[in-house]
């Protein structure tokens, strides 16, 4: 069984259908990636399967259906999510940040532990702790929103367009970093990106989205060697 399995998944907006009915899998420790132009469906899909918006289909994360129920019985779970542009609290300082991330446990020591993690895996952090977050770059303020979703302890961590916005060495940097995380702590990740090459290459499965559609799925090494694929849908 997988981690999570998504079948025959419909979403959208009010009376426009988004999502047409896409099928996808995550296997446990993976880091696995939905590609897609702007406008496919990626943030959709993710709203989607946190209950965020109406859906129907079948969700599956380890054998529960979570169609249906609300986002903050998913978070229980220990499903996180960062958002597109960034999801952090402007206001609070990064310390705030991170306890907030953490908000769903309650094992205190294992919460400072994990904190002291975060700071070893973002030294910028460490030396930022009581600034606040929306005085952070955005680069500072992405890893500030990975490393917040961490505080969770996630099983299956969400990753909305980690690249948005940043510069290519800063962005080489976070894809770095998630791929640390990937192995360090076998954290499972879905992420989704316009920057094909890249997330490919943190990968190990990899999914096409096209207008609501998925056109392509296998393991990201077979869709990076594709030709076909490559020209038509991923621009590279
Ligand atoms: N709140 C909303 N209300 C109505 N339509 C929406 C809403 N959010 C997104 N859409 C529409 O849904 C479609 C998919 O949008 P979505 O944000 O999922 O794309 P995306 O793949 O994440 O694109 P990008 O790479 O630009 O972030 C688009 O046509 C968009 O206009
Ligand atoms: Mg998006």
């Amino acid at each position: 069984m997988s981690l999570l399995e998504v079948n025959n998944l419909v979403a959208g907006y009010g009376m426009v259908q988004v999502l047409n009915g896409i099928s996808l899998s995550v296997e446990e420790g993976e880091v696995a990636v939905v590609l897609g132009a702007n406008g496919a469906g990626k943030t959709t899909t993710l709203r989607a399967l946190t209950g965020m918006i109406k859906t129907s289909g079948s969700v599956l994360f380890e054998g529960e259906e979570m169609v249906g129920k609300k986002t903050d019985q998913i978070v229980r779970h220990r499903i996180a999510h960062v958002p597109q542009g960034r999801g952090t609290v402007a206001q609070m300082d990064v310390d705030e940040n991170l306890e907030l991330g953490a908000y769903i446990r309650s094992d205190k020591a294992g919460i400072a532990a994990d904190k002291q993690k975060m700071f070893e895996l973002f030294p910028r952090l460490a030396e930022r702790r009581k600034q606040a977050a929306g005085s952070l770059s955005g680069g500072e303020q992405q890893m500030l929103a990975i490393a917040r979703a961490l505080m969770m302890s996630p099983r299956l961590l969400l990753l909305d367009e980690p690249s948005l916005g940043l510069a290519p060495l800063i962005i080489r940097s976070v894809f770095d970093t998630l791929q640390q995380i990937n192995t360090e702590f076998g954290t499972t990740m879905l992420v989704v990106e316009q920057n094909a090459n890249l997330a490919l290459g943190i990968a190990k499965s990899a999914f096409v989205l096209e207008t609501g559609d998925i056109v392509a799925g296998g393991s990201a090494a077979q869709i990076a060697a594709d030709d076909t694929i490559r020209k038509a849908y991923l621009g590279i």
